[in-house]
Order: C-alpha cells, then sequence, then structure tokens
C-alpha cells in the first residue's frame, strides 16, 4: 500500500508514519509537509533513509502540488494543519488557510483519483465542552452536537464537514477521527506537556492557565497512530462516512500535569506559575471512544503514568532535537519556555 501522509513532519504525523513503516515492511509512505515553525525534517531523519518513504516540501492548499503527492496513491491521511489553539485566538488566518482551504484542497483532488481511503485527523475540540445534548458534563460521543470555542477548533469542525460532504456527495471514501489530547515524542515545545518538561528540566516556572482545573483527555501518541491504522485497515462497509472518537479515558487537569512532570523531575511545586487564563477556555475534552473499540476491536495500551515517564525520559535523552527547534525557534516559543529577556 502506498499512503500519502500530510504534515508527516509534525508531532503526530511523524509518530504515525515511524509506526505504520515498522509494523508494515513492504507499506510506502508519501509525506508531503510545507514545514512550518511545527515541521521539523529532524522528526524523521531514521525514516527517510529508509528507502520507503518520500518527503515533498508543499502546501496542501496548492492543487498542483497535492496531485504530484497524491497520484500513485491508495489512502491518503490528512494530519496537516495549523494546530495551537492560542496561535489561532492571536491570529486565526492561517488556522482557516491551512485547516478549510487545505482540506478542500485534498479533498477535491482526491474525488479525481482511485483514493481507496481518506482518513481526515480532526480533533475532540470540535466539541467543545464535554457536555449531553441537555447539558450533561459526560465524555463526547460522535453524534454530539460540534459547538467549537477556539478559531482552531471552529477551522477544524469546518474541515470535518467539508470531508464529511464528499462522502455524502460523491462517495469519497472519507473517514472522519476526533482524538483527545496527544503526548508523546517529538512534539513541539510549545505544547502543554513538552512546554511542562522543558521548563521543568532547566527550572524555569511551568505556566498554568487560570486555576488549573481545566480538564483533558490524554493519550499517547503511539495509542493514536494504531487507532488510525485500524480505521485504515477496517472493511469500508463499516467505515467510510464515520466519524470515530479516539481516546484513552486518561483526564488530567493542567494541575495535575503539571505536578506529575515535577514530581517525576524531582522538582518543587514552587516551579508552578498560574497566568491569565485562556480566552473562551475549554473546561473539560473527553471522549466517548467506545465506536472504534466496537468497530475495529482497538484499545489504547498505553497508561498515562507509564507513558508520561518515557516522554520525560526521551525529551531527557534528545537535547540535540531539543537544540535545534531553540536555535530556530520564534518569540511565541520564546516567551512559552520563558526564555525571552
Ligand atoms: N496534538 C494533539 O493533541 C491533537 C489532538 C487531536 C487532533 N490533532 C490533529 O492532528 C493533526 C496533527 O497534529 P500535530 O499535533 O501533529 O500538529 P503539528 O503542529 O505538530 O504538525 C502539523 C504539521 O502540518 C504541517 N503543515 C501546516 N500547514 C501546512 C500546509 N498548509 N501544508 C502542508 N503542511 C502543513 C506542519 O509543517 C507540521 O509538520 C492536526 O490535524 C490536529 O488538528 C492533534
Amino acid at each position: 500500500m502506498r499512503i500519502l501522509v500530510t504534515g508527516g513532519a509534525g508531532f503526530i504525523g511523524s509518530n504515525f508514519v515511524r509506526v505504520l513503516l515498522m509494523d508494515y515492511p513492504t507499506y510506502e509512505v508519501v509525506i508531503l509537509d510545507k514545514l512550518t515553525y511545527a515541521g521539523n525534517l529532524n522528526n524523521l531523519s531514521s525514516l527517510l533513509s529508509s528507502g520507503r518513504c518520500t518527503f515533498i516540501r508543499g502546501d496542501i492548499c496548492d492543487p498542483r502540488i497535492v496531485r504530484r503527492a497524491m497520484e500513485g496513491c491508495d489512502a491518503v491521511i490528512n494530519f496537516a494543519a495549523e494546530t495551537h489553539v492560542d496561535r489561532s485566538i492571536i491570529g486565526p488566518d492561517a488556522f482557516i488557510k491551512t485547516n478549510i482551504e487545505g482540506t478542500y484542497t485534498l479533498l477535491e483532488v482526491a474525488r479525481t483519483l482511485p483514493i481507496k481511503r481518506f482518513i481526515h485527523i480532526s480533533t475532540d475540540e470540535v466539541y467543545g465542552n464535554a457536555l449531553s445534548p441537555t447539558g450533561e458534563s459526560r465524555p463526547s460521543l460522535e453524534t454530539d452536537p460540534q459547538r467549537p470555542m477556539s478559531p482552531y477548533a471552529a477551522s477544524k469542525a469546518a474541515a470535518d464537514n467539508l470531508a464529511y460532504s464528499y462522502w455524502a456527495t460523491y462517495g469519497l471514501p472519507v473517514v472522519i477521527t476526533r482524538c483527545g489530547n496527544n503526548y508523546g515524542p517529538y512534539q513541539y515545545p510549545e505544547k502543554q506537556l513538552p512546554l511542562f518538561i522543558l521548563n521543568a528540566l532547566e527550572e524555569r516556572p511551568l505556566p498554568v492557565y487560570g486555576d488549573g482545573q481545566n480538564v483533558r483527555d490524554w493519550i499517547h501518541v503511539y495509542d493514536h497512530a494504531n487507532a488510525i491504522i485500524s480505521l485504515l485497515h477496517q472493511d469500508g462497509s463499516h467505515v467510510h462516512g464515520e466519524i470515530f472518537n479516539i481516546g484513552a479515558s486518561e483526564e488530567r487537569s493542567i494541575l495535575h500535569n503539571a505536578g506529575a512532570v515535577l514530581d517525576h523531575l524531582e522538582k518543587p511545586r514552587t516551579l508552578i506559575r498560574f497566568v491569565a487564563d485562556r480566552q473562551g477556555h475549554v473546561m473539560r475534552h473527553a471522549v466517548n471512544a467506545s465506536k472504534i473499540k466496537r468497530v475495529c476491536g482497538w484499545q489504547p495500551r498505553i497508561p498515562f503514568a507509564e507513558g508520561i515517564a518515557y516522554t520525560i525520559e526521551w525529551y531527557e535523552k534528545n537535547p540535540i532535537w531539543i537544540a535545534h527547534i531553540r536555535a530556530r525557534s520564534n518569540e511565541f516559543l520564546q516567551t512559552a519556555l520563558n526564555l525571552a529577556a
């Protein structure tokens, strides 16, 4: 099988390619990635030399380059996106462009080619707070309404709807996934857990929004990758035109995560620094993942306590990867890491 992976130089995309190529020795991957600030060829170094992975630098909004990358592929997995909620609050423009227009461009090209599966990677952010239709707090179901609460979440919700419409209108074999918060190796350190890990390692403050009680549903990136692989291989009659939540039922508050990182590294809790809350901050994201378990037999395998320990160790053992990110880092990251003067 030959698979186009967009956004494959980012955090989840690169981990997905690593897991896929390791477990499926006959598969080939084409990666299409614009290499924004979040894309990093160092995430792929061991993979690009395997001979089974081709890298194309390009924008998913460009139909010519998308066609070149997609021709000859059996499946498409669309990870490419602008992904940081805080950046979407400061400047939604790139989110609208990449997440909506980019997905539209991929769908348009895909419907002219013999693509057998188009997996669109969405997020539990599209649900907003995890609530039943009557307002009761409980993990989101695929049938719940979209109530996106940031420009990022709204752009992903729009892309989901476009992807679904290409199934309903043109019969494009679309599958939509909505996963909770991922953690693991190679995550750009503006995101919560690597930010906490890097700051804790150097005894800089860990910025915690508001009172730190906002909750997310955490999953190790390898469990997410395996969930996508299970959807790639499932019979189309069970998955085409369907939405699947992906989660490990590991709900943790920001404060809990800050404490877990500090405790693991034997650093003092006094490093926790409460900062002004995020605008439109969602109180609780959590997903009910029973549908993918039932349809594909997928199960998460990595408990949070184990996954966070591996993850901290990975960042401790990869100072060169971190130094490279810092060397090309931008103002946003400097501020997040408290590196700015
Ligand atoms: N990180 C999470 O916790 C999480 C949770 C659920 C869903 N998701 C979704 O998973 C996907 C991947 O997330 P991630 O955390 O790996 O993101 P990331 O920010 O680490 O990586 C995104 C990648 O997309 C590339 N990209 C951005 N704009 C592009 C464009 N116009 N054309 C081509 N490539 C472009 C970037 O260069 C980067 O390599 C996203 O669609 C995101 O919405 C993420």
